[in-house]
């Protein structure tokens, strides 16, 4: 939820800045704007609404010199996105400018108190308060702008990362976090910094990089090294200089029209990723070092609470067949959004996994700190080395799918279900539900699962001709049972997020019991029917669509007869064990999703009004 990124150095600011925005567009895209400062000119802002592509037409028409500069690309959660409520915002006298992430939620009451005292505002938004606010605090208290910064963040409410600075003094910036993340890129001999909501505006610069913590700020000073500290108790906080591993490379369309393609056909490397050093099939051995060292907490569990939100949800939901079926140890899966409020009980040998692609989703942190409240162990399932979900946990592992651009979900997805179907085979061998040859058996069917799914993606040009028959589909159905279940959401979740076409997702026995009611000529109805999974019930259902007419995009395993014979279209998947299912089953649906929404002429890698990560509630 909107990306803020800058530079402080010796370079120029303006394309170093504007890059980095256009790397943090998924974060947020319904306004852009950029701050510059040189010694000649203190004050250069551009911003609008609209896409950061927008904000380059408007600063090419100006001169964008300086080798200090903010931007921000936004997802509006105070004001409508228009020119006003841009950011950066600058404070009543004109001296400060800031950038900002997140919400105020007291910002009203701060705001009424700031026009008792004078202070004009231009905009609607909360961050326009936050900065009046520093700035009468250190007007007030006659202090430094990091001092005046701290004291103000003491009077909010909510959830930020802010980058501010002073346009007459050139040579600093002030950073602090809660909630949002934010990242520091360090030059050579600290002879240039940038800042960013994550590290991918400057991994062409630098490779050492300072992950902020909640509650941190950061004093950022031309050639000196840079100053933490807590913002409520003052403390000072050595900063931990990390190595960044993510390259140029990852972030790149590398030759395909979307990231959303790009991702769905990285899934093979992604999964064999996840794979790495964990599934050593040929020894009949899964190594997972963050379950090993708590496997008596895994083994002793009395339940698994899986808290998650959206995709991240449906693989847990997908974890639960998993864990459920192969450890049987019980599972339940819930919304971090709705856990978080409903006090839940977590009794004594309670395990909470948390999953989530960003690391940084507010519903999903704040459930992770409530069990932690109740006294669980907090195990992370994450993509985003460093984010603050991975720090939250106890304990975890990364999916390592590698960065995820597209605002639609699929890599992370696949990797999330392989992660937590390799836990369930190990935690299902160690208690003796899994026969050794029964696990032997399952671990080689699993280290060929990239390989059927690449296999699985030369169906693209088919896809596309079932997609190009329903592209003005103004509803779709999705129906699956058991492992598939979950997948007939998640394909209807991909969608109706990118497509704007309504879909749900269905138990398909539950059909009868209210959506057959939709259901005539003009449905499209995309039914799961692999072979093991609950097959002929299935196939009774898809014959009572078709004796409504309705029209039916079956997903089936090779050598499929009989559901060809009722289907209009039938898309095959190869042989594999029913738990693995998933991994396959969702490629089909993800491709279809990409092509009706690039059909329809829909922003496929930066659908409205979304955001790749959810930093608030
Ligand atoms: C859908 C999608 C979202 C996310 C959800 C949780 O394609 O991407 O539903 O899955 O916002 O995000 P994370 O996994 O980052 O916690």
């Amino acid at each position: 939820m909107c990306g803020i990124t800058g530079y402080l150095g010796y370079r120029e600011a303006y394309p170093i800045v504007i890059n980095g925005l256009q790397r943090l567009e998924y974060r947020g895209y319904d306004s852009a704007g950029i701050v510059l400062t040189s010694k000649e000119n203190k004050l250069k802002l551009f911003k609008t609404k609209g896409k950061v592509s927008d904000l380059k037409k408007i600063a090419k028409k100006n001169n964008t010199e300086g080798n200090l500069g903010l931007g921000h690309t936004r997802w509006a959660t105070h004001g409508v996105p228009n020119n006003a409520n841009s950011h950066p915002h600058i404070s009543n006298s004109g001296n400060l400018v800031i950038v900002h992430n997140g919400i105020i939620e007291n910002y009203n009451t701060i705001k009424k108190e700031l026009i008792k005292r004078g202070y004009i505002f231009h905009s609607d938004t909360d961050t326009e308060v936050l900065i009046n606010l520093i700035e009468e605090v250190q007007i007030k208290n006659n202090c430094k702008l990091g001092k005046a910064v701290q004291l103000a963040l003491t009077n909010v409410v909510g959830a930020y990362a802010i980058a501010v600075y002073d346009i007459n003094n050139p040579t600093e910036i002030i950073i602090a976090r809660l909630g949002s993340p934010l990242a520091i890129g360090i030059g050579e001999n600290n002879s240039e910094f940038f800042v960013a909501s994550d590290a991918s505006p400057f991994i062409e610069y630098t490779k050492d990089a300072i992950y902020l913590d909640d509650e941190e700020l950061a004093i950022i000073k031309l050639g000196k090294t840079i100053r933490v500290r807590k913002i409520h108790d003052d403390s000072i906080v050595e900063p931990n200089i990390q190595e960044l591993k993510l390259n140029l490379e990852q972030i790149e369309k590398g030759g395909y029209d979307h990231f959303m393609l790009k991702e769905i056909h990285e899934q093979p490397q992604a999964i064999s990723d996840t794979y790495r050093g964990r599934l050593l099939a040929d020894k009949g051995i899964i190594k997972m070092g963050s379950v090993d060292n708590n496997i008596a907490k895994f083994l002793n569990a009395k339940r698994i609470i899986v808290v998650a939100c959206g995709t991240s949800w449906h693989a847990g939901l997908v974890g639960e067949y998993l864990l459920e079926d192969l450890a049987r140890i019980p599972v339940e899966v819930e919304y971090a959004s709705e856990f978080r409020y409903r006090n839940p009980i977590i009794n004594k040998g309670d395990i909470v996994i948390a999953i989530s692609q960003s690391g940084e989703t507010a519903d999903t942190l704040a459930a992770i700190k409530l069990a932690k409240s109740k006294g669980a162990f907090v195990f992370g399932i994450c993509n985003v080395v460093g984010s603050s979900i991975a720090r939250e946990t106890d304990s975890g592992a990364y999916t390592h799918a590698g960065p995820e651009i597209g605002v639609a979900s699929t890599k992370a997805f696949t990797t999330q279900i392989t992660l937590l179907a390799l836990m369930a085979l190990k935690l299902g061998n160690l208690n003796g539900e899994l026969s050794n040859s029964k696990f032997h058996d399952y671990l080689q069917k699993m280290s060929m699962i990239p390989g059927k799914i690449e296999q699985l993606l030369n169906i693209n040009s088919e896809i596309e001709k079932i997609a190009a028959i329903y592209k003005d589909a103004p509803n779709c159905l999705y129906l699956g049972r058991g492992y598939n279940f979950p997948v007939a959401l998640e394909g209807a979740l991909k969608l109706k997020e990118i497509s704007y076409i309504h879909a749900e997702g269905y138990p398909a026995a539950e059909m009868k019991h209210g959506p057959i009611a939709l259901i005539d000529e003009s449905m499209p109805v995309v039914v799961i029917a692999t072979k093991k999974g609950h097959y002929d019930k299935v196939v009774s259902n898809i014959q009572e669509i078709k004796s409504r007419n309705g029209k039916i995009i079956a997903i089936v395993t090779e050598g499929d007869t009989i559901v060809k014979e009722i289907a209009d279209h039938v898309i095959e998947i190869p042989e594999t064990e029913e738990a693995f299912t998933p991994l396959l089953t969702t490629i089909p649906l993800q491709l279809l999703s990409y092509h009706i929404a690039v059909m329809r002429g829909c922003n496929v890698d930066q659908p409205r009004n979304l955001a790749k990560s959810v930093t608030v509630e």
